[in-house]
């Protein structure tokens, strides 16, 4: 292996130490400390240890966790009440309803009920827009995360070609308007791309966000690329991204792990969103 590995296990805990110190300034200075609220619906396994480690770094970071769980047969009008009567606690700085929710619940609808203010996600449609004009709001968590640790290891991001492979809205949309806003110069490829191989070898910076297991083959890397896989699925006992990462740590210059990559970037960001909010909620 030639390549440096990126280490979003370390970045993200010192912007976590950071959170905390801030939490502590606040909790000194005599405020509230940010509360979050966790919303899982359901018992999807992967949901629950999402959860439950968001859930656990909050409360290290010294906020509240104000966590709601609700059966997977909820209603939808139930969901949507609960969502409200968040929102207008003035004990919560910040939302987020775990995501995919069950089929009964449109999650657009559930989503639309969380204020902008306390979005902490970066899912809204009000966010999706600040984000698309360019305006302050809170960006994405993946997507954030992703950009620190390109900033964290002096990646030039200034007229850089940037492929990023996947348009969700959790992390490919959100993803290639934090490169463009940075002065990226960024295609979207996804699964009816054609040519995926020869378009991702254009990239100096490459984000991995498929959903699907090794689908980047190490003759898609540039040599010297950055390599950033957004991939995590369980192969036996192991984990594995969307990279094959033998053969791309071969040839790209940087490339994060799978686990300890990104993964942990994206629970440090929404704890900084969080605090970010119960700041801005202080001021105003
Ligand atoms: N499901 C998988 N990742 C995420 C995330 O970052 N936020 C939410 N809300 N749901 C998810």
């Amino acid at each position: 292996m030639s390549a440096v590995l990126m280490d979003g296990k370390l970045l993200a805990s010192k912007v976590r130490e950071e959170v905390k110190t801030a939490v502590a300034a606040m909790v000194a200075a005599g405020q509230a400390p940010p509360g979050l609220a966790t919303v899982l619906i359901g018992d999807d396994p992967a949901s629950e240890i999402y959860v439950r480690n968001k859930r656990r770094m909050c409360v290290e970071a010294g906020m509240q966790d104000h966590h709601q769980h609700l059966p997977g047969n909820v209603s939808h009008q139930e969901a949507i009440d609960l969502v409200d009567a968040l929102a207008v606690n003035p004990l919560i700085s910040g939302i987020l309803v775990q995501l995919p929710v069950p089929g009964t619940i449109v999650a657009e609808e559930l989503l639309s009920r969380i204020p902008a203010a306390k979005d902490v996600d970066g899912l809204t449609v009000a966010n999706a827009g600040l984000l698309a004009q360019g305006l302050p709001g809170h960006r994405p968590c993946t997507p954030a995360g992703i950009v620190r640790l390109l900033d964290e290891y002096a990646v030039a991001l200034e007229g850089a070609t940037a492929v990023v492979v996947g348009r969700s809205r959790l992390v490919g949309k959100p993803m290639a308007q934090l490169l463009l806003e940075r002065n990226a110069t960024v295609t979207i490829a996804h699964s009816r791309t054609r040519n995926l191989t020869e378009v991702c070898r254009n990239a100096d910076i490459l984000i991995a966000a498929a959903g699907v297991p090794g689908v980047i083959t190490g003759d898609a890397i540039r040599p010297g690329a950055t390599v950033i896989d957004v991939g995590i699925h369980r192969d036996g006992n192991r984990l594995r991204g969307d990279v094959d990462f033998a053969a791309a740590s071969k040839i790209a210059a940087r490339i994060t792990p799978v686990p300890g990559g990104v993964g942990p970037m994206t629970i440090a960001m929404l704890l900084a969103n969080t605090l970010k909010a119960a700041q801005d909620r202080q001021e105003n």
